[in-house]
């Protein structure tokens, strides 16, 4: 569908919205060289559209899983004005679980399964305060994030690589590390970002430049394994980049791509720094080992828009994601601290250990 005039749809604020009755959203799959909408009006399309990467990031999947309960909630409205509660909790269920690695989604379906008892209105009041609420979230993290950076590295203006997009398309608004990145720009204070191209699907090349080149923000395309010869080059202050999933003592699941270039980072000192919500916290995982990291299809690494470039036959190893060590992440920031694996992830051991119990 393209973007008619008359749809209310994904604005400057945010690249997902809620429309009388459906979830309307930028499709991904089709940037940076078609805008289009997609609105989404059953749980289905709302599965199929984050399993395809049409919705895609953290933040964003979460708060299209919580939509697409009250989609849920609003078909399984019953006579007396309350919801089907068990065909609701199986649509909460298969929507929780449409990709694995993302902890936000799960608790964003959790959190708004809270409400069913108040009928579909007070299950979708609680989605639509999610996206108000990631807002404030995205704000309050990336100004504390630039805070960081400013403080940990001396030199002006900043040279930042990044990897994946963390922005706009996958929150409700500014983003997480490409938040940050926008916050120092905003300050003045970037000479250039350095822009991981995030094989095999780019959301780095495709989705990270585009959000850039909107914000005017001065930013190259860095070949994916570039990055470490970056980084001993001397071309690289810090790294910022954003998480799926933070087990407790700080290990990071994000973008396949990461963990090599933490390890750079810690090689030629440069700090890494992860900026997520809160919500990107998962104390039911205690390390990084437990954390399941999806794998996706091999046609995804054997063509690109319709183009071959392996043999068509051939086997891949295409996570989608990986692991990095909390002692390689010189600080973990989300809107309400700023977390040092070194330093604290003895103590929040303790505590997830202690919540569980
Ligand atoms: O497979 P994707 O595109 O959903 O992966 C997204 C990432 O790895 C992001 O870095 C992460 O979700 C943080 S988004 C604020």
């Amino acid at each position: 569908m393209t973007a008619p005039a008359r749809v209310a749809g994904p604005d400057a604020e945010s690249s997902l919205v809620w429309d009388d009755g459906a979830l309307v959203v930028v499709d991904q799959r089709q940037l940076p060289h078609k805008v289009e909408l997609l609105r989404l009006e059953s749980v289905d399309e709302v599965i199929g559209a984050i399993r395809t990467l049409a919705i895609r990031g953290a933040p964003a999947i979460g708060l299209a899983g919580a939509l697409g309960v009250a989609i849920s909630a609003h078909r399984h409205r019953r006579a007396d004005g309350s919801c089907d509660e068990p065909l609701v909790r199986a649509d909460a269920e298969k929507l929780a679980t449409a990709r694995p690695t993302a902890v936000n989604l799960a608790w964003a379906v959790r959190r708004v399964l809270t409400a069913l008892e108040g009928g579909p209105e007070a299950v979708l009041a609680e989605a639509t305060a999610m996206l108000a609420e990631d807002r404030a979230t995205n704000l309050r993290a990336a100004r504390r994030a630039a805070d960081l950076v400013c403080d940990l590295v001396p030199r002006r203006p900043l040279r930042v690589l990044t990897h994946c997009n963390t922005g706009r398309l996958a929150t409700a608004a500014v983003g997480t590390a490409l938040g940050a990145i926008l916050e120092l720009h905003a300050r003045h204070l970037v000479a250039e970002v350095l822009v991981g191209e995030s094989r095999p699907l780019l959301q780095g090349a495709r989705l990270t430049a585009w959000e850039l080149d909107q914000a005017d923000v001065p930013y190259r395309l860095c070949v994916d394994s570039a990055g470490a010869a970056a980084m001993a080059r001397g071309m690289v202050d810090v790294v910022l980049v954003g998480a799926d999933r933070i087990a407790a003592n700080g290990d990071t699941a994000n973008k396949i791509g990461t963990y090599g270039l933490a390890v750079a980072a810690a090689r030629h000192g440069v700090p890494f720094v992860v900026v997520a919500p809160e919500s990107s916290w998962d104390p039911r995982t205690a390390g990084g080992e437990a954390i399941e990291v999806e794998e996706r299809p091999a046609a995804e690494v054997i063509g690109f828009g319709g183009t071959a470039v392996g043999p068509l036959d051939a086997r891949a190893f295409n996570p989608a994601f990986d692991v990095t060590p909390g002692e390689l992440i010189t600080a973990v920031v989300t809107e309400d601290r700023v977390f040092d694996p070194r330093r604290d992830a003895p103590a929040a051991g303790r505590d997830a250990a202690r919540q569980l119990a």
